[in-house]
């Protein structure tokens, strides 16, 4: 028997077509391509000349012609990122004009790397009110305008892209069969890049204009390791489900050997695992909605198969999906 579930029906992504490769960083601060290979598995990494929700609007503009759907017929459109055009309008306001969404509801939401995990839940929990009919969800980010491009810790990490699932209410489609999120703010030190400082006719000139991606790398991969294992844990104790059942993951991609690491706790080969961070870095909300378009578009799932996406990210935050290709 085929329920109304809520399912993704597509999958899109987009990345700007400049690349920079491990060799052009070596010209810009002291780092080697060996280095940056052999620590984070990250060859290249694209770089924007347009901002977050140009990106993203052309995400959507992809997936919509291929769905053959009209943006008057969507609800809701959820963007996630840390690196929004603006304070106010939001990414998501700006994608509805973009595109032409008159009837949608939309709004922006920061859960930094887990923000696509985060935005599928909420469209999840929102449709089952059955208040919305459909969603997009998009994860976008140029993360190339909060990057300090003489900090060799942080600069080699990280690339700029968008993604975009399409969720309806439907018999047919890839099913979202179980959610799981927490957040732990008491780490929040350990990921920061600043908003706007405080700065007013009172306080005087503002104290802190340096809004650059600060982080302990080290703290930052010991979590990454642990909410990776305990999000795909959880999933498959409470579907009563082993590892064995799972045809792929698809984790944030910040760094191979923090994949490897989770991958010799789940005591699972390293195959299991989706990686596409070599060609595009860690592109923050937008990693998981690019690997699962990618993955998508492999012709390596098949209906039925189950699969689990997992991030982590600046909050700090992880989370969990279920998913029934
Ligand atoms: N090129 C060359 N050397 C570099 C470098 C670079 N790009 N970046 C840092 N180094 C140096 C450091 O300065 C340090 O030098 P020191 O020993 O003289 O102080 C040395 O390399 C080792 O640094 P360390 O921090 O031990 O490296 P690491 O093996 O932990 O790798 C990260 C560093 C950042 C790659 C790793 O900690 C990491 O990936 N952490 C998670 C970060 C992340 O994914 N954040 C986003 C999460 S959403």
């Amino acid at each position: 028997m085929n329920y109304i579930r809520n399912c993704i029906l597509g999958m899109s992504m987009y990345v700007p077509d400049r690349i920079l490769t491990n060799n052009e960083l070596e010209k810009m601060v002291d780092t080697s391509d060996e280095w940056i290979y052999s620590r984070t598995g990250i060859r290249e990494r694209r770089i924007s000349t347009e901002n977050t929700s140009v990106l993203g609007a052309k995400s959507v503009e992809k997936l919509l012609n291929k769905l053959n759907k009209d943006p008057k017929d969507i609800d809701l459109i959820i963007f996630s990122t840390i690196t929004p055009d603006n304070n106010t309008p939001s990414c998501a306001c700006l994608v509805q004009k973009t595109i032409g969404a008159s009837n949608a509801t939309a709004f922006d939401l920061n859960a930094a790397c887990t923000g696509f995990i985060y935005g599928l839940v909420v469209a999840d929990a929102l449709l089952s009110s059955e208040k919305y009919r459909n969603a997009i969800v998009i994860g976008s980010e140029m993360l190339s305008k909060i990057i300090d491009w003489k900090d060799r810790n942080t600069c080699v990490l990280f690339g700029d892209g968008a993604g975009v699932a399409y969720i309806e209410r439907s018999k047919n489609g890839h099913k979202i069969v179980d959610t799981y999120t927490r957040s732990v703010g008491e780490k929040s030190d350990s990921l920061v890049s600043a908003a706007v400082p405080i700065s007013n006719f009172i306080l005087g000139e503002s104290v802190n204009s340096d809004f650059s991606i600060h982080m302990d790398g080290r703290e930052v991969f010991k979590f990454a390791v642990s909410s990776m294992v305990e999000g795909i844990d959880v999933l498959l104790k409470n579907n009563n489900i082993s590892i064995k059942d799972i045809k792929f993951i698809v984790p944030h991609q910040a760094n191979k050997r923090i994949i490897e690491s989770a991958s010799q706790r789940l005591k699972i080969d390293v195959d299991k695992f989706f990686i596409n961070l070599h060609k595009y870095g860690n592109t923050s909300a937008a990693s998981i909605p690019i690997a699962l378009t990618e993955l998508s578009e492999s012709q390596n799932l098949s209906k039925g198969d189950l699969i689990i996406l997992v991030g982590f990210g600046g909050g700090l935050t992880y989370g969990s999906i279920l998913i029934e290709w």
